[in-house]
C-alpha cells in the first residue's frame, strides 16, 4: 500500500526540511554582509516551500488513506501529528511570511546599493524577529515529535494519556523556544552584534540541554528493557500477563479451575496409525553438493511425510536425540484438543535430550497440514524440524494417481538463505499418466509469502489449508501467493505435455528448484506467464458456510498490527506489534465456549502478517470492507498484508488456552503473540529464563 509508505517516508522527509528552513532562517541574522543576508533569507523561502509542499503530501496521503482504507490506519498519526504539524504550519503563513516581507524590503533596499555591507544593528534585529523565527523552530520541533510518534507509539486504541504527553511536551518546548528567543532577541539589541561570549555561553546551554535529553533517554532505555524482560517464570495464560479483553472475564470472578493439561486425546484405544519421530542433529548433503548441519526428523527434510486416514486415532512419539534447547511438535492446522497442540511453555514443557513425549488425537479433519517444532520456532523450523501431515478423506472420490506433498523452506547457505521447493535445491521430476488426477499439497513453511508459478495446464485450487473449497474453477497462468504456513491443494488432469511448478516465472532450468510432471521423465514445460494473481476471495462458488452476513457475534476483537522501535525481551528491537503491544504485553482474547467471535485484522505496518490461529479454523467472512463472493473461504494461517483489513469469524468449540500470533517466526520471535483463551482455564506450565520453554 503506496500511501503508507508516503505517509511515513514525508513524516521524516518533513522534519529534515523543516530543520533545514529553521536553521537558514535563524541565521540571516548573522550574516556578514547584506548580500549574504538576502541569499540566506532566498533560501530560507526555498526549504520553506519544500516543507509546505511535503506536508501537502503528507496531509493528501493521511486523507487518502482514510477514504480508502479506513480512520482506522491513520488515526494515531492523524490525531497526534496533525495538530502538532499544522497549527505551526498556519503560524508561518500568518507570522513568518508577513515577517519576511519586512526582512526583505530592509535588506533589498541596501543589498541593492552596496551587497558587501555590513548588515546595520536594525537590519539584524529585524531578520532576527521572534515573529519570523518562531514559527519556523515550531515547525521543526512539530515534526520532530512527530518522527518520534512513528517510530515509538503504535498503540491501538488511540492511548489517551499518550496523546496528551506528546502535545504536553509539544506545548512546554514551544514554551521554552519561544523564551529563547526572545531572549536572543533582547540581548541582539543590547549587544549591537552577536558576541563570542554569547555564542559560548548559548553552546554550553545546549549542551546541558542535550546533557538532560541524553540522562533522560538512557533511563527510559534502561527501564524499557528492564520492563521488558519476560520474567524468569511466567505462565501465558496467568493473570499477571496480558491484558484480558472482554467484558465476561472480569465479570467471571475466582480463578480458573481448570488446568490445559487434561484436554488430551483420547487416552486408551489402539491407535490406527503410529509413528515415532526423533529429533536429532544431522549432517544433510544438498544434491548442489552443500553440506550442512540440519535438525531433522528421523534424519530427513523435511521430516517423514505423514500420511492418516480421517477419523483415524493417531499416536506419535517424539524423542529429542540431541537437541540442546528441547523440542515440541505443533500440529499446525489440525485442530486437536489442546493438550496435543505441542506449544512448549502453554500446553507442555519441551522435550529435554533423552526425553519423549507421547501425542494422541483423532485426525478427523481431511486435508493438508503440517508439523513443526514450537519450542524456539523461528530457529527449529529453518534448521529442518518440520514436517507435512496428510490426512486422506475417509472415503475418497478418486485417489490421485500422483499426490505430491511440496513444501517450500528456507534453507540456510553460506550466502544468506536459498528458498527450496520440496527437500531440494534443483529441479526435481515426477511421472504422470495423461488423463490421470494429480493432486500437489503446498505447503510454505518460510516466514514469508510465496509465489508459485505453475504452467502447462489449466488448474483449480481445491483447497485451502486442508480446507476444500466449493467448485473451484479453472485457472490458467494465475500466479499463486501463498501465506507463510498456510496450504494450497492444486489438482489437474494430467495432459499429454510436461507441466511445471517453479518459484518464479521463466524459463526452467536444471539447476532451478522446481518442480516438473511428465509422462515421460523428459520434456521442460513453457514458460509460466502469470499474469494474474490468484484471488481467493472470489474463486469458487458460495456454498454452505458456518457464518454469513446476518451471523450475530457474541464477541469481536480488532487486532491491529503494526511496527515501531522497542523492547523486547530485554532486547531494542525493530518489534512488529498486536494492538501496540508485544509478549507478554499482547493482548489476551478471552471467550466462552460456544461464541461466536469475529476478529478484524488492521495492518498498518510495512510487512505481511500471516496471522495463525492455534485450534480452530477462522473463516475469511471480507476483505478490505468487500464480502468474500466466492467459496466460503476457511483457513488458519490469513496473511494480512500491508494496508489491508480482514473479518474473521470463528466459533469457540476447542476449550483451551491457544496461541494466536504471527506465522513470520521472526516477528513471533520478537512478541507478535497473543493468545485466545477460554474462559476457566488455566496452564499449569511456564516460560521464561527459569523454565525450558521457548515457544518462539
Ligand atoms: Cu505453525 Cu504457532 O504455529
Ligand atoms: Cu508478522
Amino acid at each position: 500500500m503506496i500511501w503508507l509508505f508516503v505517509q511515513f517516508a514525508s513524516t521524516i522527509l518533513l522534519a529534515v526540511v523543516s530543520g533545514i528552513a529553521a536553521l537558514c532562517a535563524s541565521r540571516i541574522c548573522l550574516a556578514k554582509t547584506m548580500g549574504k543576508m538576502h541569499s540566506r533569507l532566498r533560501s530560507s523561502f526555498i526549504w520553506i516551500g519544500i516543507g509546505a509542499l511535503v506536508l501537502l503530501v503528507k496531509l493528501a496521503a493521511t486523507v487518502l488513506l482514510a477514504a480508502t482504507a479506513g480512520w482506522i490506519f491513520v488515526e494515531d498519526k492523524a490525531v497526534m501529528q496533525l495538530p502538532m504539524l499544522v497549527i505551526p504550519a498556519a503560524a508561518v503563513l500568518w507570522c513568518s511570511i508577513p515577517a519576511a516581507k519586512a526582512i526583505r524590503s530592509g535588506i533589498r533596499a541596501a543589498a541593492a546599493g552596496a551587497p558587501k555591507e555590513p548588515p546595520s544593528l536594525q537590519d539584524r534585529l529585524t531578520a532576527a524577529a521572534p515573529r519570523w523565527v518562531f514559527p519556523l523552530k515550531l515547525c521543526f520541533i512539530g515534526a520532530l515529535l512527530s518522527v518520534i510518534q512513528q517510530f515509538f507509539i503504535a498503540e491501538w486504541p488511540l492511548p489517551i494519556g499518550k496523546v496528551l504527553a506528546i502535545w504536553a511536551v509539544f506545548a512546554a518546548a514551544a514554551c521554552l523556544l519561544w523564551r529563547g528567543i526572545r531572549r536572543r532577541h533582547r540581548r541582539l539589541a543590547d549587544n549591537g552584534s552577536p558576541k563570542w561570549g554569547i555564542l559560548a555561553a548559548r553552546l554550553y546551554r545546549r549542551a546541558g540541554v542535550s546533557l538532560v535529553i541524553a540522562l533522560v533517554l538512557a533511563v527510559w532505555f534502561m527501564l524499557g528493557a528492564q520492563s521488558s524482560r519476560v520474567p524468569d517464570r511466567l505462565s501465558m495464560a496467568g493473570e499477571e500477563h496480558g491484558h484480558p479483553h472482554g467484558h465476561v472475564h472480569e465479570a467471571a470472578a475466582g480463578s480458573p479451575s481448570a488446568s490445559v493439561a487434561e484436554l488430551t486425546g483420547p487416552q486408551s484405544g489402539t491407535p490406527n496409525r503410529s509413528f515415532v519421530l526423533e529429533a536429532k542433529k544431522t549432517p544433510v548433503t544438498l544434491p548442489s553438493g552443500e553440506k550442512k548441519e540440519a535438525w531433522t526428523f528421523n534424519g530427513q527434510l523435511p521430516g517423514p511425510e505423514l500420511r492418516v486416514k480421517q477419523g483415524d486415532l493417531v499416536e506419535v512419539t517424539l524423542i529429542n536425540k540431541d537437541i540442546d534447547a528441547g523440542v515440541t511438535i505443533h500440529w499446525h492446522g489440525i485442530d486437536v484438543p489442546n493438550a496435543e497442540d505441542g506449544v512448549a511453555g502453554l500446553t507442555q514443557d519441551a522435550v529435554m535430550p533423552g526425553q519423549r513425549h507421547v501425542y494422541r488425537f483423532v485426525a478427523d479433519q481431511a486435508g493438508t497440514y503440517w508439523y513443526h517444532s514450537h519450542q524456539q520456532s523461528s530457529r527449529q523450523v529453518r534448521m529442518g524440524l518440520y514436517g507435512v501431515i496428510i490426512v486422506e478423506p475417509a472415503e475418497a472420490p478418486e485417489q490421485p494417481a500422483v499426490d505430491l506433498a511440496v513444501m517450500l523452506h528456507e534453507w540456510p547457505t553460506e550466502n544468506g538463505t536459498t528458498v527450496t521447493l520440496g527437500s531440494l535445491d534443483r529441479l526435481q521430476r515426477a511421472k504422470a499418466k495423461p488423463g490421470t488426477p494429480v493432486r500437489l499439497r503446498f505447503v510454505n513453511a518460510e516466514n514469508l509469502p510465496a509465489s508459485l508459478y505453475i504452467s502447462g495446464v489449466p488448474f483449480q485450487v481445491a483447497a485451502i489449508d486442508g480446507a476444500d473449497l466449493h467448485e473451484p474453477g479453472d485457472l490458467t497462468d494465475a500466479r499463486l501467493e501463498l501465506a507463510a504456513g498456510g496450504r494450497y491443494d492444486v489438482t489437474f488432469v494430467m495432459p499429454e505435455t510436461a507441466v511445471g511448478v517453479a518459484l518464479c516465472g521463466g524459463p526452467f532450468e536444471p539447476d532451478e528448484s522446481a518442480l516438473v510432471i511428465s509422462p515421460t521423465d523428459e520434456g521442460l514445460p513453457p514458460e509460466a506467464a502469470a499474469d494474474s494473481v490468484f484471488d481467493p476471495a472470489s474463486y469458487g462458488t458460495p456454498g454452505e458456510a458456518k457464518f454469513g452476513p446476518d451471523t450475530r457475534y457474541d464477541r469481536h476483537y480488532t487486532l491491529v498490527f503494526d511496527n515501531r522501535l522497542g523492547f523486547y525481551n530485554g532486547k531494542f528491537n525493530f518489534v512488529q506489534t498486536i494492538n501496540g503491544r508485544v509478549f507478554p504485553d499482547a493482548p489476551m482474547f478471552m471467550v466462552r465456549e460456544g461464541e461466536l467471535v469475529k476478529m478484524t485484522f488492521v495492518n498498518r505496518g510495512f510487512e505481511d502478517h500471516p496471522m495463525h490461529l492455534h485450534g480452530h479454523h477462522i473463516q475469511v467472512l471480507s476483505r478490505n470492507g468487500k464480502p468474500v463472493t466466492g467459496s466460503p473461504w476457511i483457513a488458519d494461517t490469513l496473511n494480512v498484508a500491508p494496508g489491508e483489513w480482514y473479518e474473521v469469524a470463528f466459533k469457540a468449540d476447542n476449550p483451551g488456552i491457544w496461541m494466536d500470533h504471527c506465522h513470520n517466526l521472526d516477528h513471533a520471535a520478537v512478541g507478535m503473540s497473543a493468545h485466545v483463551a477460554y474462559e476457566g482455564y488455566y496452564s499449569p506450565y511456564e516460560i521464561g529464563s527459569g523454565t525450558v520453554n521457548l515457544p518462539e
